[in-house]
Parts: structure tokens; sequence; C-alpha cells
């Protein structure tokens, strides 16, 4: 949700600038911007669209001797995604500009008053508040303006400022969107996240709410916004390196990412269990036995794609581990009444570590007494830095805008889970705890092997099912939210209107949709629910339906019943919804190719989505 970028050091800015706004483009790519000081003044760049428009204007300067700069890509919040509406903005003067992710919530009551007092606008935004309210303060010390200005400010807001007045000096704050900042000898870099910091340095320092940095070319330093006093900070190693989020080769960062899978599934329980012993550690939930006994209800939080992940955990826990759980969608969650205290274990699930709507919920229940445990990818994120303890799922850099590998690692990371505390209430029996071991132990192996094939007959339902309109996801059992989460692949990088449904619920309405322009594809793992299944089947059949479905290898039934099939190898029946979810997120991948759209960087998304 908006990216930023800032360097000031020895180096040239704007090809660092450039790389920087290209590998935070996910968050948002409506419009991008940049601006470096020249000779005394300030030479700001923007167009609307994509980087690509803006890195075709600049041409003759990426060789600016400049040394000190921000950078911006913009998913739009207030007005339209112009190029007047495109970060950086600018003070009345042109000398003092700023780039913003957040909202100011009172902009409004601000730019009115600023207005009287003879500011004069240019963009609809919100952050163009901030520009002119600085230079209302500023007298010859940008830290102090900044400082005044943020006072009278009301909502969330990560910011970089630049003041040709001060031209050695970046200047950035944060409350409620994230910044961080890598360092690195002679020269400091600020960003919205890790990712366009990794070429140049894996030295990094969060900023927290309400703190405020000061970046020349020799030094950092972090303030308290209130009082302007040094705040001690802590620079963490990030094990991330800049080849990770580069393509390798794939011709989509979504492609990559699904064939990253078996490695980072692989990552992710690495070092957690014992093969042999079938034993289980997860450390960093920090809570000791009576304490983990004493819990009596687990409360699942999170958006989109990680809510999926959410809904298959409560099929694993409530088996076993005979816990109650519930499920809940964060902007939902936040805005009901909550039955919370410390008996209730609240696990914010969570890629990027700052989604809005999760990080509220987190807030909400730390504060009720719970015991916030989160499963996050984004080492430092907020989610992370605010729970009491964090389960990482070891996926790497997520770029591609639709979740994939993040989604079987959250998967994984929740396995594991039940694995430990089923372990701990003595609800898993030893030996059945070590089948299930070897049985994720195996996973990555059996994945790799059968990917490209998995790729290939999706590739050839898509080419049958690339024009369709509209498209059923049908499931049972913890397939059902993988149902859930195929239909939001596909509607979401093809712009294919898709339904997930609990297979059983079809003829309580969703039945009447059925006709031949509504392909049904339908999930039949040999499971316990698999005959519930294949009639739900049978009976859009005898209506006529267009029926692709995915189950397990040597299945008869469903190669009679169905026009396409893709069939998947036998293995422990829970990590079935890890297994059936790949040739989803592969048919969603090759209709939206086909469709010619862009797979990375869907319409109108944004992958961190730091605003409510
Ligand atoms: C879908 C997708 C989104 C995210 C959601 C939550 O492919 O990526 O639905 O899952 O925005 O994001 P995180 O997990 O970062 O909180």
């Amino acid at each position: 949700m908006c990216g930023i970028v800032g360097y000031v050091g020895h180096r040239k800015v704007v090809p660092i600038l450039l790389e920087g706004l290209k590998r935070l483009e996910y968050r948002g790519y409506d419009s991008a911007g940049l601006v470096y000081v020249s000779g005394d003044k300030l030479a700001k760049h923007r167009a609307r669209g994509k980087l690509i428009n803006l890195e075709e204007m600049l041409d003759e300067v990426r060789d600016s001797a400049s040394h000190i700069g921000l950078g911006h890509t913009r998913w739009a919040t207030h007005g339209p995604p112009t190029e007047a509406n495109a970060h950086p903005h600018s003070d009345c003067t042109g000398r003092l500009v700023v780039v913003h992710n957040g909202i100011i919530e009172n902009y409004h009551v601000l730019r009115e008053k600023l207005k009287a007092n003879g500011h004069v606008f240019t963009s609809e935004t919100d952050t163009e508040v901030l520009a002119h309210l600085i230079e209302e303060h500023l007298k010859d010390d940008l830290v102090t303006a900044v400082r005044q200005a943020l006072k009278k400010v009301e909502g969330s807001y990560a910011i970089g400022v630049l003041w040709a007045g001060q031209p050695d000096t970046l200047v950035a704050a944060r409350n409620q969107s994230p910044l961080v900042l890598g360092v690195q000898e002679g020269g400091s870099l600020l960003a919205s996240d890790i990712p366009a910091l990794l070429p140049y340095t894996n030295q990094v320092v969060f900023l927290e709410d309400q703190e405020l940095a000061v970046l020349k070319e020799g030094s950092w330093q972090v303030l308290r916004l209130s009082n302007g006093k040094p705040v001690k900070k802590e620079v963490q190693t990030i094990d991330w390196n800049a080849s990770m989020a580069e393509k390798a080769g794939f011709k989509h960062f979504m492609l990559k990412e699904i064939f990253e899978q078996p490695q980072a599934i692989l990552s992710t329980f690495r070092g957690r269990l014992d093969p042999e012993t079938g034993k289980v550690e997860l450390p960093e939930i920090g809570l000791g036995l009576a304490e983990l006994k004493n819990i009596k209800r687990i409360s699942l939080v999170a958006c989109g794609t990680s809510w999926h992940a959410a809904l298959v955990a409560k099929y694993w826990l409530e088996k076993w581990v005979g816990i109650p759980v519930e499920v809940d969608i964060a902007s939902e969650f936040r805005y009901r009444r909550l039955l919370l205290d410390e008996t209730v274990m609240v696990i914010p699930i969570s890629q990027s570590g700052e989604t809005a709507d999760t990080l509220a919920g987190l807030r909400l229940a730390k504060k009720m007494g719970a015991r916030v445990i989160s499963i996050c990818n984004v080492v430092g994120s907020t989610i992370t830095r605010e729970s009491h303890g964090t389960i990482y799922t070891h996926a790497g850099p997520e770029i591609g805008v639709a979740s994939t590998k993040a989604f079987t690692c959250q998967l994984t990371a929740f396995y594991l889970l039940t694995l430990y505390l089923g372990q701990i209430h003595g609800t898993i029996k030893p030996k059945e705890r070590k089948a299930m071991v070897k049985a994720l132990v195996e996973l990555p192996a059996i994945m790799e092997e059968e990917l490209p094939r998995l790729q290939q007959e999706s590739a050839a339902i898509a080419a049958a099912f690339a024009d369709s309109r509209d498209f059923l996801y049908l499931g049972r059992g913890s397939c059902f939210p993988i149902a859930l989460e195929g239909a939001l692949k596909l509607k979401e990088i093809s712009y294919i209107h898709a339904e997930g449904y609990a297979a059983g619920e079809l003829k309580h309405g969703p039945i009447a949709l059925i006709d031949r322009d509504m392909p049904v594809l339908a999930l039949a793992p040999k499971d316990g629910v698999y005959e519930k299944v294949v009639s739900n089947v049978e009976e859009v059949k005898a209506r006529n339906g267009r029926i692709i479905m995915v189950g397990s290898k040597g299945d008869r039934t469903i190669q009679r019943m169905a026009e396409h099939f893709i069939l998947l190898p036998k293995i422990h029946e829970e990590l079935n919804p890890i297994l059936y979810v790949l040739p989803l997120q592969f048919l969603s991948y090759e209709i939206a190719s086909l469709r010619g759209c862009d797979v990375d960087q869907p319409r109108n998304l944004a992958k961190s989505v730091t605003v409510e």
C-alpha cells in the first residue's frame, strides 16, 4: 500500500531509487515519482501508471551526480491515479517535498486551515497537507518543523521529507505504517519494506510508531517524535539476500514462487521437528507447559489468503488438539464484541506482518489479556514486534501480489503447531504423531516431483476455460478453504468471477447457477468426505454442468465423471490442503497469462494492505 524509498550517501541516488521502487512496486502501481537534490533546487519527476513510465522519463537524468533523494510508488486512496496526485508532493515554494504511505484522517480540516493561510494546493491527496503543514512550521531546521507539523496530524503515516534548505538531510517518521532503515558505511537508506534495501545492505533498523529518523551521508539517528530525544535502536541482520527477491529466469514472480514451495516448506519445518522421534519444538511460543495447558480457546485472525490458512487450521486444531477454535476475518473481528481473556490464545496470521486490520485485531486481543502468538513471514514487521511470540514462516520474500508460497508455509506452520499442541496435551498418540511428522518431511520431495506435471496439466485445462466469465470451486472438510483460495486466486489475477463453496452447500442456492457457462472445479481427495463430494458433483453433472476434478491418483470414478481432471499422489490425509492448492495456483496463473493479465501486479491490488 504505497512504497517509499530514500537514500543519502556517496553513491548516485537515481539508480538506487529506481531499483528500490522496482522492488517495492508490489505495494502499489497507480503512479510513481522521485525527487533528488540538484544544485540548490529539488528535481522532481512523476508519472501516472507503472514504474516503467517513470523510468522512460528519466533516461537523461539517470546519471545525475545527486546522492540524496526520495522515491514513491502509489496505491491510490485520496484522489485518482493522475500525475498531479503522484508523490512526491511539494509545498508552495517547491523547495520541500514529502512522500507518504498511510492516511491522514484529519486532512480535510488541515487543508481548509492551510488554504485560509494562503497555501495553494495542486493535488487531491491527503499527503499534500503534510508538505504545506511542514512549510508552515519551517524556519531553519527541518527536524523541528516535521515534529511540530506531525503533532497536528491524525492518522497513519510513514513519510520521507527532503528540503532544499538542508540538502544533506533526509527526515523520515512513522506512525502505524511501516518504515525500515538500511544502514551501511557511507550511506543510509529508508524503505517501506526490506526487499528495497537488500541490494545494498542486510543491516536494518525498524522504526516504531512515533519515531523520527534523521539520515545523513555518514550518520543516522532516531528521535522520539514527542520530545525530540534520541532513542537507542538495535541494528538487526536480515538473512534474506537480493537474489531472493528477483525473478531468476521465471516469467513472473508468481510462477517462481509456486515452484519455490517445496524449498520454502522445508525451510519452515527444518529444525522444528525430529523425524526419528516425531517430536516437534516451537520455543518461539514462549509459553510454559502449565500456561499452554491453561489455553481454553484459540482465536485465529487474518485477511484474504491468510484467513484461508486459518480456516484449514481450525479443522486440524479441533480434530487433533480438541480445543475450540474460532476464525475471524480481521476487519470483522476488530468491530465485534470480543470475549477474550488470558485463557485464549489469539493467532494473527499475516505474510507481510503489516496488514492494518490484522494488526488492529492483535492490539485489541493484547489489551484484553489474551496471549498473542503470530504466524508471519517478515522478520521485524509490526505484527511480529507487537506479538508475545511469532512462529515464522520461512518462505523468503514473496513479491507476486497473489500469495502462493506464503500460504503453504502458513499451513506448514499450523501443521507444526497442531502437532506441538497435540504433543503437549497428549491428544495425538506418539505413533500417529510420528507418522504425521514423517508425512510432512516427505512432502517437499513429492511436491518437487509433481510441480512440472501439474503446471502442464493445468495449462491444458486453462486453454479450455480461459474465456469463462464465472467459475465455481467446491470442497469439503479441510479442502473447503482450498476451494475458497482457488476462487480467490482466479478472481484476483484473471478478473474472472469465481466463488468457493462448501460442496454440501451447493443445493442450498448456488446450484441454480449451474449451466454450460459455469465451470465447476471440485476437490475430491480420498478422505473421510470423499463420497459426499462425489455425490455433490453428480448433482452438478445431472444438471449438465462442466466439471473439473482434482483427486487422488488411480481414482476411476473421477476419471469417469469429470470432463477434465488432475490427479495427485496419495499422502497423509491431513496434508491434502497443501498439495491440492498447487493445481489451483497453476490454473489461475495459466488462465491469467492466456488472458494477457498482469499476473504479478493485478489491477487495483497492493500486496501489503496497511490501511483499513
Ligand atoms: C491474496 C493475498 C491477500 C493477502 C491479504 C493478507 O493472494 O495475497 O488476500 O493474503 O491481503 O495479507 P497478509 O498475509 O500480508 O496479512
